[in-house]
């Protein structure tokens, strides 16, 4: 079976073909970051815009590359939820226009399943059922993972994201949008020591994490500093910031992985191509004997090809979840744990 994935609920347009049989075919995608960048942030109207021009391109760019036409392909899944309203429309629209026209059926993924199922997509696959860390710039959640849509939660943040906290600490510290990247490059030439931060919550009982103090704390020692920054004190931070929030969630990971007694966790979500945090988790991975699995790096942040494979891999379980039902229904919000088995 093919199927033609569509996301586009932020500032990445993503589209993906994903066979059931052979694998990923093909994926493509379009960020926005360059436009975005000079707002220091994601504007959501330029987003849906931008949706727009790139969106029938890339669906012809990835019938190119995987030699397949629209005949071919069997259902439609696109991002229904959660994100931005009008920029999920965009997605919607096109996979309906698709399958109305195509006759195909269309199935609404959720994007957090699209990022959890991600390292499926890996050569070495992890097998269920798996502790998750799902870390992107809307959310950060620990899950427990038995299968596709049999997702149990065990903590989350009480506040920011785990990816909004690097790009707001980024911000603050002068750095362009998104953050992440930029905080942990400028990390590396940080000397360890000279401040230290706050790990919010790393002693709390529960799997829960909250960031905004950390951000805060980031503020305090920008507005403390009686001169400009020079550039090796804001290395100097930026490291202390990604040591802090590294130490929270690796040792949150551990306790996830203690509580449930599972061997194998699971990294998803954008801050999951952070260096730093993945150097934390080998080394712990290797020192209390678990595996870690990680998606490729291009499907850590935004794609089609999670979206194309989690509908595919509920398509698979039950060919009926998609549906000739041609209406627009997206969900800016959308609980993950309200999506249910397929
Ligand atoms: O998963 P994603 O692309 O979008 C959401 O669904 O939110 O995640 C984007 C987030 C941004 O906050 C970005 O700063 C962060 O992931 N990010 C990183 C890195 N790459 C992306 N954070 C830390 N280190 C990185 N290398
Ligand atoms: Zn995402």
């Amino acid at each position: 079976m093919l199927v033609l994935g569509v996301e586009s609920s932020c500032d990445e347009t993503g589209l993906a073909l994903y066979d059931t049989e052979r694998g990923l075919l093909s994926h493509a995608l379009f960020s926005q970051v360059a436009m975005h960048e000079e707002y220091g942030g994601v504007v959501p109207e330029l987003a849906s815009r931008d949706h727009i021009r790139r969106a029938i391109p890339l669906l012809e760019q990835v019938l190119q590359t995987s030699g397949a036409s629209l005949p071919q392909i069997d259902a439609i899944a696109y991002t229904q939820g959660p994100g931005l309203a009008g920029a999920l429309l965009v997605g919607a629209s096109v996979a309906c226009g698709l399958g109305l026209a195509l006759d195909r059926p269309l199935l609404g993924v959720h994007h957090l399943e699209g990022h959890l199922l991600s390292p499926l997509l890996a050569s070495e696959p992890p097998e269920f059922p798996f502790v998750a860390l799902l870390v992107s710039g809307g959310h950060t959640q620990l899950m427990r993972v038995d299968g596709v849509g049999k997702y149990g939660l065990l903590g989350e943040t009480v506040d920011d994201a785990a990816g909004e906290a690097f790009d707001k600490s980024a911000k603050l510290l002068g750095l362009g949008y998104p953050g992440g990247p930029a905080i942990s490059r400028l990390a590396e030439f940080g000397d360890p020591g000279v401040y230290t931060l706050p790990r919010p919550m790393l002693h709390s009982k529960d799997l829960n994490f909250s960031f905004s103090g950390l951000k805060t704390a980031v503020l305090t020692v920008v507005k403390n500093q009686t001169t400009n920054i020079c550039e090796q004190d804001k290395a100097n931070i930026a490291r202390a910031f990604v040591e802090a929030i590294v130490d929270v969630l690796v040792a949150k990971c551990l306790t996830a992985l203690k509580q449930t007694g599972l061997k194998r966790l699971v990294i998803a979500g954008g801050v999951g191509a952070n260096r730093q945090l993945r150097e934390a988790l080998n080394a712990a991975a290797q020192k209390k004997r678990f595996r870690v699995y990680y998606p490729e790096l291009e499907f850590c942040t935004d794609n089609g090809a999670m979206i194309a494979f989690a509908g595919a891999m509920r398509l698979k379980e039950n060919p009926d979840a998609a549906e000739r039902n041609y209406a627009f229904n997206v969900r800016p919000r959308w609980p993950l744990n309200e999506i249910g088995a397929p």
